[in-house]
């Protein structure tokens, strides 16, 4: 049976999204930690893809400018589950495993419609995942931070697809011939394509360019993106050639 309801730019799908609720609340945990607790487990203490902690005004975060208003921590299956904090342990014991299927399953469709033989194989073999927990608090000082009324700043994501197993609160939004266009509060998961899908696809695909607008109500909010990326030691296949993991994380970073 298909998944897939409708697509256009983000591909809907029939599964209504699974509760955020432990998740949720281990994020929470771990940030209500003092600052040397959390700093062990910031970005540069893993270097490894993009895992770990970056907090709000960082500047030297892979995954965030320093005007950007949110913490996020992200988790990954390129490690053992162990190298994260306690905190995210029972999220692994209990619900890794089970998104990590759904969402493989939605990918592969959204892979097999595309019809290209190589991504198929190159998704089968040399992908794995990491979910970005995002945290917005509440706009104390818009003013003084936000910039063209955004808490998060436009981009694409690093992603060869971003998925929502776990649904999304309103906020998000995306760019499309210069124009914003809310994405609002969905139930059901969504995935839309990221840099690396049109990266392997040489721009036959594109990436969604997307952003999180401020709140009218000041309020704070938590999402989790469910990113499948390129294995770290692996290859990526283009045209003619190969490339490393490492050499398209360069070519992203060029982007911003
Ligand atoms: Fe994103």
């Amino acid at each position: 049976m298909s998944h897939i309801i409708n697509e256009e730019l983000i591909t809907t799908t029939s599964q209504l999204a699974f509760s955020d609720a432990l998740l949720r609340n281990a994020f929470r945990s771990f940030l209500s930690k003092d600052s040397d607790y959390k700093n062990q487990y910031l970005q540069k203490c893993y270097n490894r893809a993009f895992d770990g902690y970056s907090y709000m005004g960082q500047a030297d975060s892979l995954n965030q400018y320093p005007s950007d208003m949110l913490h996020t921590f992200v988790l990954s299956d390129f490690a053992s589950s162990s190298d994260f904090p306690i905190e995210f342990k029972e999220f692994f014991d209990l619900e890794w495993k089970k998104i990590k299927k759904l969402i493989s399953t939605i990918e592969l469709e959204i892979i097999e419609q595309i019809g290209d033989e190589k991504l198929s194989e190159f998704y089968k073999e040399s992908v794995g995942h990491m979910v970005s927990c995002n945290y917005y608090p509440k706009v104390n000082n818009r003013s003084k931070n936000a910039i063209d009324n955004k808490r998060l700043s436009d981009h694409s994501d690093v992603s060869l697809l971003t998925t929502f197993p776990l649904g999304v609160e309103d906020g998000l939004a995306y760019v499309q011939n210069d124009q914003s266009f809310k994405v609002g509060k969905k139930q059901n998961v969504f995935a839309f394509n990221g840099y690396l899908m049109q990266y392997i696809t040489a721009g036959k695909q594109t990436a969604l360019l997307h952003h999180v607008e401020l709140p009218n109500i000041d309020e704070e909010r938590y999402s989790f993106a469910f990113f499948s990326l390129v294995k770290p030691d692996a290859k990526i296949p283009l045209q003619n050639t190969q490339v490393d993991a490492s050499d398209y994380f360069r070519d992203y970073l060029k982007l911003f």
